[in-house]
Order: structure tokens, then C-alpha cells, then sequence
């Protein structure tokens, strides 16, 4: 039988990060590879109360279908504790806001604007939805100004695409002058950002950057997620924009799946009603803090002939460069028979010939399992 695929499933390629983390959980096998939160700080007993109290009283509402932007309680309560000021809508995980904001934009071959590097989670997903992407390099403090205005000048672009704190993969955050710098660039040109913020929060000093969409809100279509500051299998995020756009994101979203699961968006509202998350989150960083430090220092100690690096402030990863310029993706091969798993940096550029730095992801590891992982990664590299 031939089957007939889409034009834009016909060649799609799974995504690297996903084939990698079915090796992860082989025995043995030590992985900074995925973008985890640690297994050991999931809020356990508050998830486990509230399920009790349910198993007690179960409210009618949670069996029926629900609205499509969201169970309304769960709205009210994140608009408060974070501070939203404009309407939202509950997505299925931040991936899904990306979905969403493609269906309702992109048309084939229409041309976007992407940091180089950037999420390929995204990537893929725009490109599946035929978009041409358009590359800016990321500097330390966020994209060069002076090269996205001469894009600008030359193309017209649907929207850019931004994650503007701790970025994945590189960890990079705009400074406050380049958000705003950035959100008057976008109404001079009329520019759609996609600013996709799952890594806001995982600030090691708790100190919370204004958004981009808070000097733009016109521009900009905002994402966030609690797949990194509560529990990730819930799956919900939310997508925030002018009234406009988040009536049409929700029509897409009727056709989509009709609403994003109510037993999950319950169980968000109880825990954030009954127990503090800017708590939890703060006990987050401590942790992660001291997890990127001592990652941090292990590298220098172990890889520092071989490996550069910077110190990220927050997020979940290091962003590592081979001094010998040889191929991550290459060595991957001996780094899986060497049982210790990192993400090749290539797979997040467009440009083919960035082939020599490496993802690392430090929040999922314990201290045993850091100084073994790098001590076998040094003789993947040597
Ligand atoms: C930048 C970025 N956007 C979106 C996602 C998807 O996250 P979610 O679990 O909210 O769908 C990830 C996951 O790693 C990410 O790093």
C-alpha cells in the first residue's frame, strides 16, 4: 500500500532530543541530555493532598466538557498570582501555543524570523507548517538590534520568534535595554514576537525580568508554561495576546482538541489556591543553583583543555563549545557506547556548518552522577 503524506510530513525527521531521551532511562546510561526538571523536587505531597481531597468530593464540573480558553476558576487565579494583565488562554503544554500560533499565521513558504540557535522543538514544528526560517545570531545579551532592523528593511516576516530568558539552548537573556529596544522595533515594523518564556521563572537570584510584551503588548504574543516551575505531564500553558489573535488562537483550538485537559487544569488551580508556587519555585533555583555550580566547576576541573563555557544565571542547561572545533554530533556515537548522553549543539542551528558545541542539561542530575557523567565525557572528547 502507498500511502500519500503531506508535503510537509512526507521528509519529517523526529526530533533529535525525543529519540534521545528513549535511551535515557537505559540502565547505566547517565544523561544530561533532556530539558528535565529534577525528579526529586516535583511537589509531591501537596499534589498527593489535593488528590485525596478529590478522592473525597469530586466536582461535578470535572467530568464534563469544558471551554475551549480554559476552566474559568484556573484563569482568574493565574491572572492574579502572575500578574496577567490582558486575556488568556489555558494551551496543552507551550508546545501546543506554538501549534496554535502557526495554524493561525503561517502559510506556506511564509517567511519567520528565529534566534540561531534556538528551541527545536519550534523549529521543527514551524517548518512542518511550511515556514522559511530566517536566522539572527544571539550575542550575550540578546540578538543584534542592527541586523534584525536590515532584515526587517529587506522581508516581510509573519513574526519572530524569541525566547528572550535563559534561552534553550544557549541560556542567553535579553538585558532589560535590548527588551525594550526590541519592543519598539517590532511597532515601528509592525512585527508579530512570538516570546516563548518557559524558563522565566528559573532565575538562580529571583529576580524576574519585565517581559518583552510588556513594552509591546500590541506585538507581541506571549507563551508560558508550568512544565518547568510545577510538573511537566500536566501539560498547561497558556498563551496571552491582544483580543484580536486569541479569538482566532481559540477557534483554531476548538478544531484542535476542543479544550485542554480539565483534570490537569484542576489540579493547577487547587495547588496554586492552597499552596504558594513562588515558594516552590524559590526552592527550585536553590537547588539548581547549586547543581549549575558544582556542573560548573566539574567541567572546568575535568574538560577545561577541551570545553568552553559560560556560567548560566538560570534556566536548565550549559552551552558548551569543543575548543577543537571536532563534530558533537559525531562523537555522539562514542558518547552513547560511553554510556553518558548530551544533546549535539547542531541539531538547534540551521547553519550546517555550527558543528561543534553541545547542550547539557544540569538540573536532573545528582552530584555522583555529574562527576561520573563528566568524568566519562572527558573520554568521549580526549
Ligand atoms: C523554549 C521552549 N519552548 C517550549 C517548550 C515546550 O514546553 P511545554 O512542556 O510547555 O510544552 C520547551 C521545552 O523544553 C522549551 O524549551
Amino acid at each position: 500500500m502507498k500511502y500519500f503524506f503531506s508535503k510537509e510530513y512526507e521528509n519529517i525527521q523526529s526530533s533529535f532530543i525525543r529519540d534521545v531521551l528513549k535511551i535515557a532511562n537505559q540502565k547505566d546510561v547517565i544523561s544530561f541530555a533532556g530539558g528535565l526538571p529534577n525528579n526529586k523536587l516535583f511537589p509531591r505531597k501537596e499534589i498527593e493532598s489535593i488528590f485525596k481531597e478529590y478522592s473525597l468530593k469530586l466536582p461535578n464540573d470535572l467530568f464534563q466538557y469544558s471551554a475551549t480558553n480554559g476552566l474559568p476558576k484556573l484563569i482568574d487565579v493565574l491572572k492574579t498570582q502572575f500578574n496577567l494583565k490582558d486575556e488568556i488562554l489555558i494551551s496543552n503544554g507551550s508546545q501546543q501555543a506554538l501549534d496554535l500560533i502557526s495554524s493561525i499565521f503561517l502559510n506556506k513558504d511564509d517567511k519567520i524570523l528565529v534566534e540561531e540557535p534556538s528551541y527545536v522543538g519550534a523549529i521543527g514544528l514551524f517548518k512542518s507548517h511550511g515556514a522559511i526560517c530566517h536566522t539572527i545570531q544571539l550575542e550575550d545579551d540578546g540578538i543584534n538590534l542592527k541586523k534584525l532592523e536590515s532584515k526587517l528593511q529587506k522581508n516581510k516576516y509573519k513574526f519572530f520568534y524569541v525566547i528572550p530568558t535563559f534561552q534553550n539552548p544557549s541560556s542567553i537573556s535579553y538585558t532589560l535595554s535590548k527588551r525594550k529596544a526590541l519592543a519598539k522595533m517590532a511597532i515601528k515594523y509592525n512585527l508579530i514576537l512570538v516570546e516563548d518564556d518557559p524558563y522565566r521563572y528559573l532565575n538562580f537570584k529571583n529576580k524576574i525580568q519585565p517581559t518583552i510584551y510588556d513594552f509591546a503588548p500590541n506585538n507581541t504574543i506571549y507563551i508560558g508554561s508550568f512544565s518547568k516551575i510545577f510538573i511537566p505531564s500536566l501539560r498547561v500553558g497558556y498563551i496571552m495576546a491582544t483580543s484580536e489573535i486569541l479569538g482566532k488562537i481559540t477557534v483554531a483550538k476548538q478544531y484542535k482538541d476542543l479544550h485542554t485537559n480539565l483534570f490537569s487544569q484542576y489540579i493547577l488551580y487547587k495547588y496554586l489556591s492552597n499552596f504558594d508556587i513562588f515558594k516552590h519555585i524559590k526552592v527550585l533555583n536553590s537547588s539548581y543553583k547549586k547543581k549549575c555550580d558544582f556542573f560548573y566547576k566539574t567541567l572546568k576541573d575535568e574538560l577545561n583543555d577541551v570545553l568552553e563555557v559560560e556560567k548560566p544565571k538560570g534556566g536548565m542547561f550549559l552551552w558548551a563549545k569543543l575548543k577543537s572545533n571536532m563534530d558533537t554530533k559525531v562523537l555522539f556515537e562514542k558518547s552513547k557506547k560511553t554510556k553518558v548522553l548530551y544533546i549535539p549543539g547542531s541539531v538547534f542551528f540551521e547553519d550546517k556548518s555550527e558543528k561543534s558545541y553541545l547542550r547539557l542539561n544540569f538540573t536532573n542530575s545528582s552530584k555522583k552522577e555529574i562527576k561520573e557523567g563528566l568524568k566519562r565525557l572527558k573520554k568521549v572528547f580526549s
